[in-house]
């Protein structure tokens, strides 16, 4: 979908669909919104109407269609709820609602009344940045499977009016620069909902290079036998049950903007699909472990962001990849392995894999590129799940900088993220009788953090953010109706947008 600012005022101008916000209004104030007064308007009188008659209140989620009498199309008033409870995700969920809503009634062109949507407690700049994320993100269907779409919105307009219209130039940077990062969330989505049969290890790599000759990055792709000769002994291990698809670590190299400063490296979970191993999970929604590459696919979308918006920092992207299945050849249970950084895992549970593939990659990343920082990013456990459930990233982090940075571009961005502690207790979990460390714990505690004291091992004093996805970098038939409706059913390419903004915003490090 095309987002793009119109200076001229929606309501004159021919589109298949105008849309409104609503602010809801107290309780005992019945009177008629004058920000509407335009809407009502163009619709004959039929929006004071309603509202007389309480059809239209603003709540959020309401979605109203009117057909204008002039033949010039349709209005849609969606509600935006209360003043005191708006931010700038309440205009990204409202922008979703109304794609979504339009879906199959033959809407092709949109506009948004910039205006309507505007309320004192936040800029318009950041309102009309919400309303591309809402619209793009809203409007994502994966079609690569289906013969047609259930009909898309194809060209959206953020309509300034005589309001707004002095802003112009510095709105059309905003939404463009917006749009950029939205189409890079499109372009990691479709990966991301790639079935494990296509999206093997050797897939992702073949995305990371064409991805590097679009944009002119370095990419490197070792396979069995470089892993095995680099000592990469983690992932090793978590491919070795899989007969057709080995695993792979890919490296992609963005060099930096014109202010370059620091360097940051990103890596990526990439496990292709996730059965658990010879300590095989139940069956019962098993399909959903094709998503546990989720990480990995948002390197790449971060590294394309990133080349597409020529950040300030250096990127280095590492995708761990490998599918997790059981066999006669796959690691077993009281496996020891060596990760690449030459500490030793004692494999307790196959299924705690994420971890054993990020090892060799964190590990690679520190001592080949000695980043300023290193995020990594996975779908790692259940218990982020348990802990946050399915909007809300974890993050354990062992510098006060880049935590900050972090959550600052989450507010910003509005991927949210909380910040979990990291203790000794965590890290006695996690020691081993036999080994350096262990990769599952003899009690089920803080599993989100015994997980990210296994990692911490890999990362030595390197400014570290570990970035635990596993509720938010998916969205099933279940957890849909909970969910933003910018969050669709499938892949959400979640942190694509929250770490590309960190990286435009951050500071340089020293
Ligand atoms: N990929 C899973 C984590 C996961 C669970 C992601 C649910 C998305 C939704 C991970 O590899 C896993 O299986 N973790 C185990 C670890 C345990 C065996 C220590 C878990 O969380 O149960
Ligand atoms: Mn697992
Ligand atoms: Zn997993």
């Amino acid at each position: 979908m095309k987002v793009q600012v119109d200076r001229r005022d929606g309501l004159t101008v021919a589109v298949d669909v105008i849309a409104s916000g609503v602010f809801e209004r107290p309780e005992k104030d019945d009177t008629f919104p004058r920000t509407l007064q335009k809407e009502d308007e163009a619709t004959g009188g039929l929006l004071k109407a309603a509202w007389a008659r309480k059809e239209l209140k603003g709540k959020r989620k309401e979605f109203t269609v009117f057909h204008r009498p002039d033949g010039k199309g349709r209005v849609v008033l969606i509600g935006l709820g209360p003043h005191g409870k708006y931010s700038a995700d309440t205009v990204r969920r409202a922008a979703a609602e109304v794609v979504r809503g339009l879906r199959g009634r033959g809407a092709r062109t949109l506009g948004f009344r910039l205006g309507s949507f505007v309320d004192e407690t936040v800029r318009a700049d950041a309102v009309a940045a919400a309303l591309t994320d809402g619209a793009i993100l809203g409007n994502y269907e994966f079609l690569k499977y289906k013969a047609t779409s259930e009909g898309t919105v194809e060209e959206a307009g953020i309509h300034l009016g005589e309001e707004f219209s002095r802003d112009e130039a510095a709105l059309r940077k905003v939404v463009t620069d917006q749009a950029v990062v939205d189409d890079v969330v499109v372009w990691a989505r479709d990966i991301a909902n790639l079935p494990a049969d296509t999206a093997s290890p050797a897939r992702l790599a073949e995305e990371a290079t064409a991805l590097g000759k679009e944009f002119g990055l370095k990419v490197s792709v070792f396979d069995e036998k470089k892993l095995a000769e680099m000592g990469c002994g983690g992932i090793l291990a978590v491919g070795s049950g899989s007969a057709g698809h080995p695993p792979r670590m890919i490296i992609l190299e963005y060099p930096g903007g014109a202010r370059r400063g620091k360097t940051v490296a990103v890596v990526g979970k990439g496990i292709t699909f996730d059965s658990g191993g010879i300590s095989i999970k139940p069956a019962l929604a098993m399909q959903e472990m094709k998503f546990d590459k989720s990480g990995a696919v948002a390197v790449l979308g971060i590294l394309r962001a990133a080349a597409t918006l020529k950040v300030p920092p250096r990127v280095i992207g590492v995708m761990c990849c490998a599918e997790n299945v059981p066999s006669g050849t796959a690691y077993r249970p009281g496996d020891v392995v060596r990760s690449f950084n030459g500490k030793t895992i004692e494999v307790l549970n196959t299924d705690a894999e994420g971890r054993v593939v990020l090892s060799d990659g964190l590990g690679y990343a520190v001592k080949q590129y000695r980043p300023d920082e290193v995020i990594d990013l996975a779908t790692l456990t259940g218990a982020q799940v348990v802990a946050l459930g399915d909007d809300t990233a974890g993050l354990v982090s062992n510098d006060e900088k880049l935590a900050q940075g972090l959550l600052g571009a989450s507010a910003a961005t509005g991927e949210p993220l909380w910040r979990m502690p990291l203790t000794d207790f965590h890290r006695e979990l996690v020691k081993s009788d036999i080994a350096d460390v262990r990769n599952s714990t003899e009690i089920p505690v803080a599993g989100m953090l015994t997980a990210a004291a296994f990692l911490e091992t890999f990362v030595g004093s390197t400014p570290w953010a570990h970035i635990d996805i596993a509720g938010p970098a998916y969205t099933t038939s279940k957890t849909r109706k909970y969910q933003p409706a910018y969050q669709p059913t499938g892949a959400t390419a979640f942190a694509v947008r929250l770490v590309t903004r960190y990286l435009e915003t951050a500071p340089p490090r020293g």
